[in-house]
């Protein structure tokens, strides 16, 4: 590998975006309320939102759109999707949802009954969200080095196994129908999970009786970390890798938005009868008959190549290096980031870089809306806004971190965006004035990063 990430792929179809001027920057970032949500992506130069569903096809799942069989039962592009589905993970059902969330829901709403407990390393939102709504209480454990933006460690995405043991000790097994990962964390900084830590997740779990669930969005490039990082694996396949991973676990939720390479799409596996007839009976109200779960035919088709394609390990180094090279424009620039660098994203440390700001006045949301005046560039806070609760005494609650995360859709941005970026932040950093604090003007009862307005100070 070259010291920079080369595309092991060539650019055959291009989408054009442009930037705004700058007083249009001004004035659309008033008009959304200092909301980035509420900005129209056309008006968005490089968007690192989010890496979910963003990914550029290739020209082989554009080719398996035309191959959609739009049957409503049976249709052919089901079975290569259960079949490859299958081939990676094991599971005896693979049962197709619309995205990640659905099968949340649908996995979820099944097996938890109100006050149970659900252990992992970090939930990821909509996965705590979909644990709440069904009366349970959802905990993170993650190692403490997980907690720590500038600790160095390999695998900042294990779990506590120790706080794991006692967690089932005080709670009980009969009130955890089951335990999960995210792997890679993506609450934690895209950090990823050792193979060690999984199979002893699954002993622990499993020697109580609990089934062990694998939230497994990014599990490819999860698995190229333990190839990469953890003793005796790197002369192993990622495929061989991922394989052992998911034979510790009794069923996975999975968004193929992510590791699936596509615009929509997502599955359930799992083993076990009971769950499989349950959800397939409850799903026809929701999302579809068992062979489609809410996606076309030629939706199926896409995630069924894109999940072979993720697996490439061509693609996969340079996905990974992609996001350090990424992270180390970044810190050559003088940001702070969450290092080492995760799988999907590289997290800026807004209370690092601006140690001054108030924390009630929103540094990291702030530094948000000034990457997109000063550059057109949209990145999503994960801190005060998204992740602050309004406390007994009616005072906000802050979370330890306050972060920007820049997520990186794959596929589609090339080294001079990643340049770029890392430009606009330079000028930020040495110009911090441009930064202004933020104060809530309106906020709703729940998930308010999607709809909270503000007056800039
Ligand atoms: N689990 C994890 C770890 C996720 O990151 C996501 C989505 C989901 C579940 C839900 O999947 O979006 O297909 O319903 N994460 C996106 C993000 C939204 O931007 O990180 P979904």
């Amino acid at each position: 590998m070259t010291e920079f990430p080369v595309e092991p792929y060539r650019i055959k179809s291009i989408e054009r975006i442009r930037k705004v001027s700058r007083s249009d920057r001004e004035r659309l970032i008033k008009e959304a309320r200092f909301n980035i949500f509420k900005i129209r992506a056309e008006d968005i130069y490089i968007d690192f939102l989010t890496d979910s569903g963003t990914s550029a096809m290739s020209d082989s799942q554009w080719a398996g759109l035309l191959t959609g069989d739009e049957s409503y039962a049976g249709c052919r592009n089901y079975f290569h999707f259960e079949e490859t589905a299958r081939s990676i993970t094991g599971f005896k059902y693979i049962i197709p949802v619309h995205q990640g969330r659905a099968a949340e829901h649908m996995m979820f709403s099944t097996l938890i009954k109100p006050g149970d407990k659900i252990p992992s390393n970090n939930h990821f939102d909509t996965t705590r969200a979909n644990i709440e709504y069904c009366g349970a209480e959802a905990a993170d454990l993650v190692i403490a080095e997980g907690k720590s933006p500038s600790v160095d460690h390999p695998f900042k995405g294990n779990i506590d196994t120790d706080i794991l043991e006692d967690f089932i000790k005080v709670n009980g097994p009969e009130n955890i129908p089951f335990g999960m990962l995210t792997i890679t964390n993506n609450s934690g900084g895209g950090q990823p999970v050792s193979l060690e830590n999984i199979k002893k997740t699954s002993e622990i779990l499993r020697g109580h009786g609990i089934p062990f669930i694998l939230d497994a969005c990014r599990y490819a490039e999860n698995c190229y970390f333990i190839k990469q990082r953890e003793k005796g694996q790197s002369n192993r396949s990622v495929k061989d890798i991922a394989r052992e991973v998911f034979s510790y676990a009794d069923g996975c939720t999975m968004s193929a938005k992510k590791d699936g390479l596509a615009n929509i799409g997502g599955f359930i596996g799992t083993n076990d009868n009971g769950l499989h007839e349950k959800v397939t009976n409850a799903m026809i109200l929701v999302e579809g008959f068992r062979t489609y779960g809410g996606l076309a035919g030629r939706d199926l088709e896409a995630v069924a190549r894109g999940l072979e394609e993720a697996l490439d390990e061509d693609y996969l180094a340079h996905r990974v290096n992609q996001i350090k090279s990424f992270g180390d424009l970044l810190i050559d620039a003088g940001i702070p980031i969450v290092t080492p660098t995760g799988g999907h994203a590289v997290f800026v440390d807004a209370t690092a870089l601006l140690p001054e700001f108030p924390r009630e006045h929103y540094p990291g949301w702030a530094l948000s809306v000034a990457l997109y005046r000063e550059g057109g560039i949209r990145g999503c806070e994960i801190g005060g806004i998204v992740f602050g609760k309004k406390g007994k005494d009616g005072r906000e609650v802050y979370p330890p971190l306050e972060l920007v995360r820049l997520a990186v859709p794959r596929r589609v941005y090339t080294e001079s965006h990643f340049r770029y970026a890392a430009s606009t932040f330079k000028k930020i950093a040495e110009n911090k004035s441009v930064v202004r604090g933020l104060k809530i003007a309106y906020e709703p009862k729940y998930l308010r990063h999607f709809t909270v307005e503000f007056d800039e100070l």
